[in-house]
């Protein structure tokens, strides 16, 4: 180890911390004109640095000595500075990474970061004693499950009846899945046992799963009930390897009526913070359709990259899909010294969106605008950049030049343009246009901006951004999609009321959208937001801004409990959405990690109404399902 970083809370309020960075030169040698890069996520108050000189860009942070002087063998540099956002309880609210460039190496060179010092008493890692499994381990919970006597016994001349046409995606699904168990292929025959059956008095999202001695019978009015059949018979599989059950599978016999509560049950994933390998997602695909969730959120733009592929603008992929230290995007988040990226082909994107629809989960894209575009106004600054606007502000993950002009031709020319090609790609009649977290002073001294707002009698800066998603709204509606996004949507109080929108700072939002007439999709951070730690223990990995997120909280969550049952505006959520933001996953284990095991306990409170939920009976299920998890060598968070 030659070079050492220690990152210290000096002392801290609830509103304000000191912290205090020590960089060590262990190594023998002087470091001559050195600078220090490093991840931090919290705000750096510039005026409160005690030493040095410190540049701040999103996460990505730079110190040198000022004036410049060398870094003697065996020396250190000391500063201090303050941060005025809530306190620091994780390791990972520090830095997380950290390198040195110096004049005499034209390579970055490795600083070991200890783990921040956060000067408290340790927390306990929050344990669970999980209750007996049970004989049948289903989650959801199906509405109506009843236990019969016997059991049906798979062995390789087991096949399917013929299979009606709403059918043919979740057989597909069914076979793929089997081929992993069974040493013969699973093949349509006409004296087939297992026979899905159309039954149009179901209601939609509806089945019935009948499991006897001889015969498996999966009725359904539509191909959405046929995947949610489907996934109760893959989880009454046994969890072992077929060749440990002598070729042959045995499921209980069962008779099971279900229906969900919601008919929107998703999951965001954010594949711009921290890119997801196709193979990482296919495998979530098949989680969320065992767990019967039926949306796919696919956040595929923001800040620190632009991850589909878009004929028209090469350039959004070519420079917009990476970070690096040579990079028009400079390193966030992780990977400090070395780029990182990816995007997804359109083939890539149309395998994922057929892969899903199999599994009965439709794809919503996600082009986060007019903010959260830092990567796609560095990949087009031709277009995306007025130069006379001079505004000044910092948003959220501090970035100063991250929001789309309202009053510029190529942001209307640019969308048009983007969204034309993602429309093509997606089936699903619904399109996410982010607009959140616009920081405050945007737009405020740019000349267009201004003309803009006195041709149109606005006010408030913030018009203009309803401005803009009204007009993106009517282009989008043109093409027989319907317009979702973030409770900021609204903002401007321009777009129609046939938006969805999906509340995510609390549970007040919602109450507020509800309130204002709009259909909601509930996503609130504090039960929904995976990655948030599963607790207060530092080590914990993940993010703390809305405090930390057992799994007991996530299966607590009633959306809009605070109003009484038979109010009318709680038919106006459409469902329940969780998400996994991906500043702090870099890895298949941290992603499952974080996702496991809450990703069961919420696909429950999507799927079963409240009185149908109880948490001893979902503990004993829960590890019925563990054995399930170890064989697919899941990473899931052990309690
Ligand atoms: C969000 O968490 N910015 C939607």
């Amino acid at each position: 180890m030659s070079y050492r970083l220690d990152f210290t809370v000096l002392h801290q309020t609830e509103t304000e911390t000191r912290l205090s960075l020590t960089l060590h030169n262990l190594s023998d040698q002087s470091l001559e004109a050195w600078s220090l890069a490093f991840i931090l996520s919290r705000w750096i108050e510039p005026a409160t640095v005690s030493h040095g000189h410190l540049k701040q860009n999103g996460s990505y942070c730079t110190l040198a000595a000022h004036p410049q002087s060398a870094l003697q063998a065996n020396g250190h540099f000391y500063t201090e500075f303050t941060i005025k956002t809530p306190p620091l309880t994780l390791h990972s609210d520090g830095i997380t990474e950290a390198c040195l460039y110096t004049a005499t190496s034209d390579q970055p060179l490795p600083v070991v970061v200890t783990p921040l010092n956060l000067r408290q008493p340790a927390q306990e890692r929050i344990h669970l004693d999980l209750p007996p499994a049970k004989a049948i381990n289903l989650i959801p919970a199906p509405a109506a499950l009843q236990e019969l006597q016997g059991e049906f016994r798979w062995s390789r001349y087991t096949a399917l009846a013929p299979v009606p046409d709403a059918a043919t995606g979740c057989v597909r699904w069914l076979q793929q899945t089997l081929a992993s168990w069974l040493d013969t292929p699973l093949t349509v025959e006409p004296q087939g046992q297992i026979h899905y059956q159309l039954k149009p008095e179901l209601a939609e999202g509806a089945y019935h799963l009948l499991i006897e001695a001889e015969a498996i019978w999966l009725e359904a009015s539509s191909s959405a009930g046929f995947s949610h059949a489907t996934a109760s018979l893959l989880q009454l599989l046994p969890a072992q390897p077929v060749h440990q059950v002598e070729h042959q599978i045995t499921l209980p016999m069962v008779d099971i009526q279900d229906q969900p509560q919601y008919v929107h049950r998703g999951m965001m994933l954010d594949c711009a913070r921290h890119f997801h390998p196709v193979t990482r997602i296919k495998r979530l695909l098949d989680q969320l359709a065992r767990l019967k969730f039926n949306t796919f959120h696919w956040h595929l733009t923001d800040d620190e990259g632009w991850r589909i592929e878009i004929d028209a603008y090469p350039a959004l992929t070519q420079i917009g899909a990476w970070r690096g230290p040579e990079e028009a995007l400079i390193p966030q988040f992780s990977t400090i010294d070395r780029r990182h990226g990816g995007f997804y082909s359109k083939q890539d994107i149309r395998d994922i969106v057929a892969y899903a629809a199999d599994r009965g989960i439709q794809v919503i894209p996600e082009i986060d605008i007019p903010g959260h575009c830092r990567a796609a106004i560095k990949s087009l600054p031709a277009l995306l950049v007025d130069p006379e606007d001079h505004s000044s502000y910092r948003s959220i993950q501090n970035y100063s030049d991250n929001v789309l002009s309202p009053a510029l031709e190529g942001t209307y020319t640019f969308l048009t343009t983007v969204l034309d090609e993602v429309c093509d790609l997606f089936p699903a009649p619904f399109l996410h246009v982010g607009a959140d977290e616009v920081p405050h002073g945007v737009w405020t001294d740019s000349p267009a901006c201004r003309k803009m707002m006195e041709e149109h009698g606005y006010t408030d800066p913030m018009e203009l951004q309803g401005h803009l998603l009204r007009f993106v709204e009517n282009y989008l509606s043109q093409k027989g999609k319907r317009m979702l996004g973030w409770q900021e949507v609204v903002k401007g109080d321009k777009v129609s009321k046939n938006t969805i929108v999906l509340p995510w700072m609390n549970e007040q939002a919602g109450l507020d959208c509800a309130g204002n007439g709009y259909e909601v999709i509930m996503q609130p951070a504090q039960y929904t937001y995976l990655d948030l730690a599963q607790s207060a223990c530092a080590e914990e990995p993940g993010a703390n801004w809305a405090g930390f997120l057992p799994l007991e909280t996530v299966y607590s969550y009633r959306p809009l409990a605070a109003l009484e049952p038979s109010d009318p505006k709680l038919k106006q959520v459409l469902g329940i959405q969780c998400g996994l933001w991906c500043e702090h996953v870099f890895s298949q284990s941290r992603f499952e990690y974080l996702l496991f095991p809450r990703l069961l306990a919420i696909s429950e409170v999507c799927w079963c109404p409240p009185e149908q939920r109880h948490w001893d009976d979902f503990l004993a299920r829960l590890h019925g399902q563990l054995a399930y998890l170890d064989r697919m060598g899941i990473n899931y968070r052990p309690y």
